[in-house]
């Protein structure tokens, strides 16, 4: 038995065809359940579907063998007990820091809201820069406008978020994709069967 752990919402549109193209499918029936266990077409492979911050820890556990989740996500999380094998290059965007246009940003202390905390500490620290994070869980984009923050570290696509907000983005923190990760442990013990489907996946990309 396999179960691999997807990332609800965005992620999770994108792994679907990708997942499918590879073999694997979820008949709308079992997405459009209440379950938390998903049935696929292949009778030893289940999928479970989490919050997109929950994929890595699910997967470190072994609660799920492989799983689906952006560099993002993945970087908060560390490395401990799960190997990044792919870059399945959907769900693209950039964590990047952005403020008001004309923002002094020169200050001893920079006040940082972000949900990306542990990146904006290692980011700010390589340019030598003290900073006092805030952290937020969503709208960010709301803090620099209102005075909580002198910027903010967020996710960047279009770039629709920050121009509607009036704020200008500034530095590339790193560019981010969805991967597939998988349990360091499973990866020994099961490595026929995992390695045979993340060869299928990969082909998908
Ligand atoms: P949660 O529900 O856990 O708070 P969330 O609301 O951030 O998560 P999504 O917005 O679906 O969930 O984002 C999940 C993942 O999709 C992110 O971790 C990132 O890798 C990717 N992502 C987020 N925003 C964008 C975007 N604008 N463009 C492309 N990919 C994005
Ligand atoms: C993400 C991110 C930005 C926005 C950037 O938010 O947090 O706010 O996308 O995309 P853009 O550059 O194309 O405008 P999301 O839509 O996932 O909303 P959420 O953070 O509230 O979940």
């Amino acid at each position: 038995m396999l179960t691999i752990a997807l990332s609800k919402g965005r992620i999770l549109d994108q792994t679907l065809p990708l997942l499918e193209k590879a073999g694997i499918s979820i008949p709308k029936s079992e997405l459009e359940s209440r379950k938390l266990i998903l049935d696929t077409n292949i009778a030893d492979i289940k999928v479970i579907v989490l919050r997109a911050s929950d994929v890595p820890v699910f997967v470190q556990h072994g609660a799920a063998d492989f799983g689906v989740a952006g560099k993002d996500v993945l970087m908060e999380h560390g490395a401990d007990g799960v190997f990044e094998l792919l870059d399945l290059e959907i769900s693209k965007c950039k964590l990047m820091v952005a403020a008001e246009k004309n923002k002094n940003l020169n200050k001893s202390t920079l006040k940082v809201a972000t949900k990306y905390v542990k990146s904006a500490k290692e980011y700010f620290y390589q340019q030598g820069k003290q900073i006092e994070v805030i952290k937020l869980y969503g709208a960010m984009e709301l803090a620099p406008i209102v005075g909580l923050s002198d910027c903010i570290v967020d996710l960047v696509d279009t770039g629709n978020t920050l121009k509607a907000n009036n704020l200008v983005p500034l530095e590339l923190i790193h560019e981010i994709s969805s991967r597939l990760i998988v349990n360091s442990a499973a990866f020994n013990t099961k490595h026929a069967e995992i390695s045979d489907w993340i060869q299928k996946i990969e082909q998908s990309i």
